[in-house]
């Protein structure tokens, strides 16, 4: 039995799945990724333009950039790999998918236990007031201004530098700790807390799988590494004849 067939086995037999997607999903969708050849990083620094501290000191340059991002994850949607993931969802009793994507394309495609660790780029917050809310606007002024309080807004996004929403990670560690199998997606596995929720999941007893183009520095650790285009591979897993749960 080749690993296609294997890792469809777990997954069929599995009553509690959980996943951890990064940028690679949303490649496919014409969002470019961070690392790698073609990646963001290459030709912008994030330290500039992702960080708190270049907020702070210079927030309409960091808001061209999220200005930027927005308009172009308005011109796409989601593709077969997302699709793959809300079929996954309606066939399992327990399923999470954690994303440190900020695009919203999960939950654009249907997924419902969805956990957005590094925040979403269509809502705001306020610097001032606190205030958060949904905002869709492509036309926003270069520094937009809280429709509360007049204060400061700011992507409603985990900036380097920042830790992530303690509830939020308190729900990822009840799934990766309670899951039998977990699916890695996407994700160069470089950054933290996330690149080291497959190991939480390992020592709980998960068997995991990486899906990736290319190996990562957790693949060691992975029980199954299948490599190729998560909008080619998570249709074949979650196929039809899979075994409905409820
Ligand atoms: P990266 O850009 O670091 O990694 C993307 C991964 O996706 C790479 O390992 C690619 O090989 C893989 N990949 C690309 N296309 C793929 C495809 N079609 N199918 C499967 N895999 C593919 O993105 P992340 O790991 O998500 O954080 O980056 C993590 C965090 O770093 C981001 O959330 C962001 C970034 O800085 C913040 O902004 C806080």
């Amino acid at each position: 039995m080749g690993d296609m067939e294997k890792v469809r086995d777990l997954i069929e037999e599995a009553d509690a799945v959980c996943v951890l997607t990064g940028a690679g999903i949303s490649a496919e969708s014409g969002i470019p990724t961070f690392r790698g050849k073609d990646g963001l990083w290459r030709k912008k620094d994030p330290t500039r333009l992702a960080s708190i501290d270049a907020f702070m000191a210079n927030p309409e340059e960091v808001w061209e950039f999220y200005h930027w991002r927005r308009r172009l994850i308005s011109k796409v949607t989601y593709n077969r790999g997302h699709s793959a993931l809300v079929e996954l969802e309606r066939k399992k009793q327990d399923f999470t998918l954690i994303t440190q994507n900020v695009d919203g394309l999960h939950s654009e495609a249907g997924s419902r236990n969805l956990i957005e660790i590094h925040g979403n780029i269509w809502w705001v917050r306020c610097i001032e007031c606190g205030e958060r809310y949904e905002e869709r606007d492509l036309e926003l002024p270069p520094l937009p201004r809280c429709g509360h309080c007049g204060g400061l807004l700011r992507p409603d996004v985990v900036f380097f530098g920042e830790s992530l929403n303690r509830e939020l990670l308190d729900r990822c560690y009840q799934a990766l700790t309670s899951c039998e199998v977990m699916l890695v997606i996407g994700t160069s596995s470089n950054v933290q807390p996330a690149a080291s929720f497959s190991l939480v999941a390992k020592e709980a007893g998960a068997s995991l799988v990486e899906i990736n183009l290319e190996p990562t520095p957790y693949s060691r650790y992975m029980d199954y590494n299948l490599f190729g285009k998560a909008g080619d591979i998570l249709p074949m897993l979650v196929a039809e004849n899979i075994k409905e749960d409820n």
